[in-house]
């Protein structure tokens, strides 16, 4: 079972992304990993990230392996690193290096212990559009601005990253606009997905909604 969970930043994708995943025994690709190593990797080496061509070039020798490595720098979730992943990922040359490493987990998903599973749960902005348009279910995940940038501030303050609510709803606001209007896969809801408005649920409300509405699928089929 192929599972694909779009929308926009801090609507509650990865919490349900990772809760389906444990739920239904499915491994788990957060595929803004790929485009926040290609941007992180871009600033360490001090590129213009407008660099288009600069940044092919490392999202084509980008492995699973050096990914990993740079998600353990301080600045792979902070702002510098999604600001970064979100200019890259409008190169449209950029989405199309790193297509076939998203596509290729679909075919052999495996744990994050390397063990095979019998599928997938996809987090990102165009899973269900692109990378996965075949998925047996699809979510587009929502929440109001506001909601969504005081979530993302909470984690910011946990992990101990320093920012104010409003500098973190300011770059949520620039990022979506970028990542909605941008010529190269927008953000959009794929015509089959289900629409989730999280703004009034907390995390156990939405995985639950969510549970409820892959059973009713599976039960049809
Ligand atoms: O989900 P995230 O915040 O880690 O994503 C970082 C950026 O990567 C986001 O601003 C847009 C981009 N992205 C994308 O274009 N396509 C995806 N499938 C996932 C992320």
């Amino acid at each position: 079972m192929i599972i694909t969970i779009d929308g926009p930043a801090a609507a509650g994708k990865g919490t349900l992304a990772a809760a389906l995943a444990k739920h239904y025994k499915l491994a788990y690709f957060d595929t803004g990993m790929v485009y926040r190593a290609v941007g992180l990797q871009m600033v360490l080496d001090k590129l213009n990230l407008s660099d288009e061509n600069a940044a092919e070039k490392i999202a084509k020798q980008l492995t699973f392996e050096k990914m990993m490595e740079l998600s353990r720098h301080p600045d792979f979730r902070s702002d510098i690193g999604g600001q970064a992943a979100s200019k890259v990922s409008a190169f449209s040359k950029v989405r199309a290096a790193l297509l076939k490493m998203q596509q290729n987990f679909s075919l052999n998903p495996v744990f994050a212990d390397g063990t095979p599973a019998n599928g997938a749960v996809y987090d990102g902005r165009d899973t269900g559009t692109v990378v996965c348009p075949d998925a047996d279910i699809k979510f587009f995940v929502i929440a109001s601005a506001e909601v969504r940038a005081e979530r993302r501030y909470k984690e910011f303050i946990a992990k101990g990253i320093k920012t104010t609510l409003k500098k973190v709803l300011e770059d949520m606001l620039e990022r979506d606009k970028r990542d909605s209007e941008r010529a190269a896969a927008p953000l959009k809801p794929a015509k089959d997905a289900v629409l989730l408005d999280t703004s009034n649920m907390n995390a156990e409300q939405e995985i639950a909604e969510a549970v409820k509405i892959i059973e009713t699928k599976i039960n049809k089929a």
